[in-house]
């Protein structure tokens, strides 16, 4: 038994069998959209972004480029790294909100592009807290033997449902994806943890109206600009920080470690200053934070995808540290992972 981890919800300790992360990648498109250029789009300034957001630039999909090719790209990137191959691939979870299409799920759309055609796939959809939901459902199938290789990507192609006429939201968004494979490996890259939450009473502070069977698509939606998403920024921004605070203390709770034995926090990159009041009242030193959304934007379920991956590279997080994941959005949803790299 890991004497770091006695909590019996440390799942590795007592289920004897361990949930790893032996793969992560990520991809973004090339086209950068910086601050300067949004504002020749609508009336704001790279000052203001930068102050009350953190954001400098994002990455743009280009026309033909969909949410399943870059979930396909990423995808790649962590089964070379696990040194998995398609035919290994057992199930396939995608959490995105912009899916190629309604239906058939994005999932099957990467399952065909990869070649993984062992693998059962399916969509989830919990908003930007959907890689950390991914990784719970994924991490069950493992721990019940019913799988041993899961492929989870986050992966939103979120330019296709921004309003670019739209000062409040436009320049807080962008597309890539990240991908992680699970399997059951011992002691290497353990996820310990996962907490999960929702608050469907406030399903109204982000959403997008139009495009479901409440108001399908027709031309009064698209002239009512129904297709594309809303936000109320300033009380998401105020349950942001709630919902991430309650999470992280939940999982650090289960496993019975203090936030000074975690060497890097990822948080969901929405804003700066979010990511700085969640690591101030959890008692964090700013080096612990891994901030990324300078380069990126929010990129919603792909976001701490694609952080956890550039951590990783970049030397940020080595083999046996402490990694906490956490994430909110649209939903409510929000959630927080430990992970033993
Ligand atoms: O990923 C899911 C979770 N998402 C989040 O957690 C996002 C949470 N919310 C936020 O990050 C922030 O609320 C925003 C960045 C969206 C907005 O920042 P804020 O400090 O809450 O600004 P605000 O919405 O209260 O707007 C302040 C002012 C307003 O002008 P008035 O009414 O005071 O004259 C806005 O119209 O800033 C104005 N404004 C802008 N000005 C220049 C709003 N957007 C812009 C803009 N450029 N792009």
């Amino acid at each position: 038994m890991n004497p770091k981890f006695k909590n019996p919800r440390a799942k590795h300790n007592f289920i004897g069998r361990t949930c790893s992360i032996t793969g992560i990648g990520s991809y973004v498109p090339q086209k950068v959209l910086t601050n300067h250029d949004l504002e020749k789009m609508v009336d704001t300034s790279d000052e203001w972004i930068r102050s009350r957001t953190g954001i400098r630039e994002r990455h743009i999909a280009a026309k033909d480029e969909w949410t399943s090719d870059m979930g396909a790209r990423a995808a790649q990137r962590a089964m070379k790294m696990a040194g998995v191959t398609a035919d290994q691939i057992d199930l396939i979870i995608v959490a995105t909100i912009t899916p190629d299409m309604p239906f058939p799920a994005t999932a099957c759309l990467i399952q065909k592009q990869l070649g993984a055609r062992r693998a059962a796939a399916f969509d989830l959809e919990a908003a930007c807290s959907g890689f950390i939901y991914a990784l719970e459902i994924a991490q069950q199938f493992i721990m019940s033997r019913t799988y041993d290789t899961v492929l989870v990507i986050g992966a939103e192609k979120l330019s296709s449902i921004t309003d670019w006429t739209d000062r409040n939201t436009c320049v807080l968004f962008g597309d890539g994806a990240g991908a992680a494979i699970l399997q059951n490996r011992d002691r290497a890259h353990g996820l310990l943890t996962v907490a999960m939450g929702a608050d469907g009473e406030k399903s109204d502070l982000l959403f997008m109206p139009g495009g479901g069977s409440r108001r399908p698509a027709t031309r009064e939606s698209v002239d009512g600009r129904l297709h594309f998403l809303r936000m109320e920024g300033k009380e998401t921004f105020k349950n942001a920080v709630q919902a991430m605070l309650s999470a992280a203390d939940e999982v650090l709770r289960r496993c019975e470690i203090d936030i000074g034995k975690i060497k890097c926090i990822i948080p969901h990159q929405a804003n700066q200053r979010i990511i700085e009041a969640v690591g101030q009242r959890l008692g964090a030193r700013p080096e612990q934070l891994f901030i990324n959304l300078d380069k990126y934007g929010n990129t919603s379920a792909a976001s701490v995808a694609i952080a956890l991956d550039e951590a990783v590279a970049s030397g940020r997080i080595s083999k046996g540290d402490l990694v906490l994941l956490i994430v909110f959005g649209a939903g409510l949803t929000w959630g927080a992972a430990v992970v033993e790299w």
